[in-house]
């Protein structure tokens, strides 16, 4: 998604912005532009394409001014190029945007009408315009951008300049988030804390429907009835470091790497190791008093719930739904006064898991988001959050995210499962021991890596390939395919072993290999007969297992990748991460940026 940055300083400002941008990039994006007021006039500099050439634009071309405003462009409307990149400009009014003004059209054609000619191809050009005719019908400029914004459908983060007053930036936040950061005599405007990190960690959230007006020495928030309102000034955690790949190749291995760290963090957050049960927690419901859970998250988020399914319905006796936010959003699932929602969100702003929420809240459920950024909307609209301790992760590839998550959610599992009393203490006692021990096994796995790179090699000369898996590895199987496709940019699709002759076993053949993860479970068997089908049809396997898989699996394989005999439990867990490093060497061996995959985004902000 887009990134927004603004500053009203007192030195020169375009370089700041830049840098702050770069902090952004995880977002995603395909093109980017600053502007400042220089002289007393808008200027600007824009270009297609990464930050870089930004910046060899500036170097030719500096660009004076202590204020400004920044964007990095993730195209909706309107093609990757620079004359739609943002700050778009009119009669004296420059803005950036990030999301979509849904009745962009319609204001277009009713600006085109009073006159006004439009430059790009964007949604964002049609709000200048509009904050341009406010001023000329004589409104000052605060009062022509709260006009502007009342006119606006769709959902929208803004920051807006006005030629004229160098002490001023107005912004708006209607969905995607934006915050307000406190300095010395500055101000600070940034699409998240990490943007704003390297100027100030005291940051003040605008919530929707807030409007804000920045100045060097004041901050007034309003809602869209223009009646102050006060928002919370907090310190934000976790991002006063500048984030940098260490001595990784990219932020995607080195989180990768991150994962026994993390891992045991996030577990230790939930689980007393040392009294072998669930630590206790303000939770927003009582296991023990709901007859039914729904989960709903995209993505990875949505595997990694997919996953806790197995495990709250074997564990705790409790039924779980899991929908893909997109489709929750809208089915209109019936919710009981015994129901509870849990939401999924490495980000915490995903416009569809946000919606899915809302739908909850208005069902009067209570509601439980897992999230890695604790100030986000999905927190903040939650009734008790349970945090991933995962650190910022800015491979748009979510990695130890969703290792976090499925630490979180396995935790959560153990403590439903104690609370309905359909564990004994000795049991939950074993259930935290397994998972005390998930941080070894991840680290003995990453030394797997040199072999894992062999395998990927032989997939980067591929152009399909088909991950099966049964019980809690089929949404590894998902995820392995999701990993691979969006990273290498190869056609993966991941599969039930067990539905493999209800269709996909047509597609096998010499020329697409077959990733089976199969650790050796009460299942093996079953999965083994699978990959016999595939050997059959001259498949090409590879399989992902342990050292009794591997003993048993009487089939011929193109590789065994053999893992540490793992508790059952906890094998989602472990099992993730020879996934991971495949789609990484994989999408190294393309040449793909394997941070910032084409046509993605690290949040996707909009519908
Ligand atoms: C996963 O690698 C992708 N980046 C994507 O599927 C992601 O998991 C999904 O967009 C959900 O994002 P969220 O966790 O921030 O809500």
């Amino acid at each position: 998604m887009c990134g927004i940055v603004g500053i009203v300083g007192h030195t020169p400002v375009a370089p700041l912005i830049v840098d702050a941008l770069k902090r952004l990039e995880y977002r995603g994006y395909d093109s980017a532009g600053v502007a400042t007021i220089e002289n007393g006039n808008l200027a600007r500099r824009r270009a297609e394409g990464k930050l870089i050439n930004l910046e060899k634009r500036l170097k030719s071309e500096p660009l004076d001014g202590t204020i400004g405003i920044g964007h990095t462009r993730w195209a909706t409307h309107g093609v990757p190029n620079e004359t739609n990149a943002h700050p778009h400009f009119s009669n004296g009014v420059a803005i950036v945007h990030n999301g979509i003004i849904e009745n962009f059209a319609e204001l277009r054609e009713e600006l085109k009408k009073d006159g006004y000619t439009f430059d790009s191809q964007t949604d964002t050009e049609v709000v200048a315009h509009l904050v341009a005719r406010e001023l000329a019908r004589g409104a000052r400029p605060v009062d022509a951008a709260f006009r502007a914004l009342k006119r606006l459908e769709g959902a929208f983060a803004l920051a807006i300049m006005f030629k004229g007053d160098e002490d001023l930036i107005v912004g708006a936040r209607n969905g995607p988030p934006l915050a307000v950061g406190h300095g010395e005599g500055e101000m600070f405007l940034g699409s998240d804390a990490i943007a704003l990190a390297p100027f100030t960690n005291s940051i003040t959230y605008l919530e929707d429907g807030d409007w804000a007006v920045i100045r060097r020495n004041l901050i007034q928030i309003f809602d869209m009835a223009g009646e102050p309102v006060e928002r919370k000034r907090q310190q934000s955690v976790g991002t006063s470091f500048l984030v940098d790949k260490g001595n990784h190749r990219h932020f995607m291995e080195k989180e990768i790497h991150e994962q026994p760290e993390v891992i045991s963090h996030t577990l230790a957050h939930y689980l007393d190791f040392v009294g072998g049960q669930a630590k206790s927690f303000d939770m927003p419901f009582d296991f023990a008093k709901i007859d039914r859970l729904a989960i709903s998250a995209c993505g990875t988020a949505y595997l990694a719930g997919l996953v806790s399914k197995y495990w709250f319905e074997r564990y705790a006796r409790l039924p779980v739904d899991i929908d893909i936010a997109s489709e929750f959003r809208y089915r209109e699932m019936p919710l009981g006064k015994d129901s509870a929602a849990l939401f999924v969100s490495q980000s915490g702003e995903t416009a569809d898991t946000l919606a899915s929420l809302r739908y909850c809240r208005k069902a009067g459920i209570p509601i439980g988001a897992i999230v890695n950024v604790r100030e986000s909307t999905i927190a903040r609209e939650s009734d008790g959050i349970f945090p991933t301790l995962a650190g910022p992760e800015i491979g748009v590839a979510s990695t130890k995210a969703f290792t976090c998550q499925l630490s979180v959610l396995a935790s959560l599992a153990v403590k439903a499962a104690s609370a309905r009393g359909k564990i004994s203490a000795d049991e939950e006692k074993a259930l935290v021991r397994q998972l005390s021990e998930a941080p070894r096994y991840a680290s003995q796995v990453l030394k797997l890596d040199k072999q894992i790179e062999k395998v990927a090699r032989e997939l980067s000369q591929v152009r399909h390939v088909l991950y099966l898996g049964r019980d809690t590895n089929y949404p590894l199987a998902l995820e392995g395919a999701l990993k691979l496709k969006e990273i290498s940019y190869i056609h993966a699709e991941g599969y039930a072993a067990g539905e493999l002759k209800h269709g996909p076993i047509a597609l096998i053949d010499e020329t697409m290999p077959v990733i089976v993860i199969a650790p050796h479970d009460r299942i093996f068997d079953k999965t083994v007969s699978n990959m016999q089908e595939v050997a059959a049809r001259g498949g090409r396997i590879i399989l992902i297992t342990d050292q009794k898989g591997a003993q048993h699996a009487t089939v011929k394989t193109m590789e065994t990748i053999v893992l540490p005999d793992v508790p059952e439990m906890i094998a989602p867990l472990i099992y993730a991460l020879p996934i991971q490093m495949l789609a990484y060497f994989t999408a190294v061996f393309m040449g793909t940026d394997v941070d910032q995959p084409r046509n993605l985004a690290k949040s996707v902000t909009v519908e």
